[in-house]
């Protein structure tokens, strides 16, 4: 069996925007895996953050760090295609909207990206059991998606260990209020991918947080021997 690999994917959500491409190239420097990038359409979320324009700027001045978005819109199928043309690596998306989830998979994958499913706080985990097939990674959001700087969920984790339990290799995403306080509980319940945002973006040393976040993950690895 393979060993998992953690991943750190700071969330540049509370970064300052107006200098995007130096803050993403800055916390890959400190050591991020990849990028997560929180688009919001304002109507499945309550905010308004940015779309593929601005992925593809980014992409431009940043030509090969692994970009996931994290899809927070309520047609998940309309943008695929602009974001794979804006070079996005793997597209996660919220399954509530979505009626027809395979269908959507299939497009992302035609469309050379990976597949990511994110449930909300309320949406109970064997709503993905029938889709896992179809996906690279499962985004279990821990806070209601929406805003950075919120309150992390520790109720959440019986869905990361449920879903550690029955697919040792798929790849767990954590989403929401993750730092250096709320991290071993993450990587204990089996999480592997995981996305901080404020607790980077405002430490005063980010390199610092993303490798104990790292390490906290692969520590974890290691004791269940892959
Ligand atoms: C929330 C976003 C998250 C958020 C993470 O809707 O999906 O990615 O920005 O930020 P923190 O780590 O500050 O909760
Ligand atoms: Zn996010």
């Amino acid at each position: 069996m393979p060993c998992l690999k953690p991943m750190i994917g700071p969330s540049i959500l509370n970064a300052d925007l107006a200098q995007l491409s130096e803050e993403s190239q800055r916390l890959l420097d400190q050591g991020a895996d990849y990028l997560h990038l929180d688009v919001m359409d304002g109507h499945f979320v309550p905010n308004l953050t940015f779309g593929h324009p601005v992925v593809k700027c980014l992409r431009s001045k940043i030509p090969r760090a692994f970009f996931e978005t994290h899809m927070m819109v309520s047609n998940p199928q309309q943008w695929i295609e602009p974001m794979a043309d804006a070079g996005v690596d793997q597209y996660t998306f919220h399954v509530e909207p979505v009626k027809d989830v395979p269908e959507v998979c299939r497009k992302i994958k035609e469309a050379g990206m990976k597949v990511g499913l994110a449930i909300k706080p309320g949406t109970p985990v064997d709503v993905v059991k029938t889709y896992i097939d179809f996906a690279d990674l499962v985004l279990i959001m821990t806070v209601e998606p929406g805003f950075g700087g919120q309150k992390f969920m520790s109720d959440m984790m019986p869905k990361v260990s449920w879903l550690r339990e029955n697919y040792p290799e798929l790849n767990i995403e954590v989403d929401g209020g993750v730092g250096l306080n709320t991290i071993d509980q993450c990587s204990q319940a089996g999480a592997n991918w995981i996305v901080s945002g404020t607790a980077v973006i405002r430490a005063e040393d980010p390199k610092a947080v993303i490798s104990t976040l790292k390490e906290s993950v692969q520590t974890a690895i290691d004791s269940k021997k892959c």
